[in-house]
């Protein structure tokens, strides 16, 4: 069975980047010629889903427009000679599809996930949190292949210094890590104070699971923070089936704050084939 669907949450209101996010939802901001939002799916299709499910709220109604077809503008920049444009506006939605379910009040990670229980189905599915861009989509990919062969849900993992582990979902490892950066887990803790972690390693924003999590998160109490908490679910799929970590080794932007954000755009701008070396030129001329 193939990982379709890719659950995206982006309902919530960006308030680090007030003011600009009482009018631009954060997921539409630019990073180069693309939105941030566009980055994230495409790192999904790369790992062969085709399928988004976006959890969104009424109050950013700019990304249900960004989805929405636009086929008199197409045809203007058509007759503009504007071909290129024109074709990454049709490329939008066309060899997958978009649904968008909303969560109607911030109550956790593990509640905006269950919103998407009904659009995703029986299936195994991703979820990728869009303030953080990876570099490809080989991690993914291969999170794919692990819960499709162990027939148990995988997180992506990070090794970061232990006093940073307290911001992050930290896992427990149950082994060592393989050749392939893959590790058992046999717990997982949200938020742990750094001397009760039980490892270095913290969950990135990349996730695949099997579809018995839905029954876990409507099963589940506030947890840290007062949210019904994605982690709480995942340990309890770890204490009775297989649960795995793959350790990154990608690229990896954290684009929650300004500052991360200006930072990610200018990573990977300087990628970027088109805009890398005038970008590259421009930085030397400030040093
Ligand atoms: C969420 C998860 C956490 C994970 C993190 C990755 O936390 O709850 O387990 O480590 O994303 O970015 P948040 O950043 O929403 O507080």
């Amino acid at each position: 069975m193939q990982v379709r669907s890719a659950v995206i949450p982006a309902a919530g209101m960006g308030t680090r980047f007030l003011p600009v996010t009482k009018a631009v939802p954060k997921e539409l901001l630019p990073i180069g010629d693309q939105p941030a939002l566009q980055l994230v799916i495409d790192e999904a299709l790369g790992a062969g889903i085709d399928h988004i499910v976006l959890v969104s709220s009424r109050d950013k109604p700019a990304i249900e427009s960004y989805f929405a077809p636009s086929p008199e503008l197409v045809e203007s920049l058509e007759a503009k000679g504007k071909s290129d444009v024109a074709e990454r506006l049709r490329a939008i939605g066309r060899d997958w599809r978009v649904s968008i379910v909303y969560q109607d009040s911030p109550r956790g990670l593990g509640h905006a996930v269950g919103c998407a229980r009904d659009a995703v189905g029986d299936h195994p599915f991703a979820v990728l949190l869009p303030d953080e861009i990876m570099g490809d989509s080989s991690l993914l990919a291969q999170m794919n292949g692990v819960c499709l062969s162990t027939g148990g849900s995988v997180v992506g993992l990070k090794q970061v210094p232990r006093n940073e582990v307290s911001a992050y979902g930290v896992i427990d490892p149950g082994g060592p890590v393989d050749d392939d950066g893959v590790v058992p887990v046999q717990g997982l803790v949200e938020k742990p104070p750094a001397g009760e972690a039980p490892s270095d390693l913290i969950i990135i924003g990349r996730y695949v699971l099997t579809a018995d999590v839905f029954d876990e998160i409507a099963a589940l109490k506030p947890g840290a923070g007062g949210e019904l908490q994605l982690t709480d679910a995942l340990l309890a799929q770890a204490l009775r089936s297989p649960f795995h970590g793959v350790l990154s080794r990608i690229a990896r932007h954290d684009t929650g704050t300004p500052f991360g954000f200006l930072a990610a755009a200018i990573e990977i701008g300087l990628d970027d084939p088109e805009m890398g070396p005038d970008l590259r030129a421009f930085l030397a001329t400030l040093t």
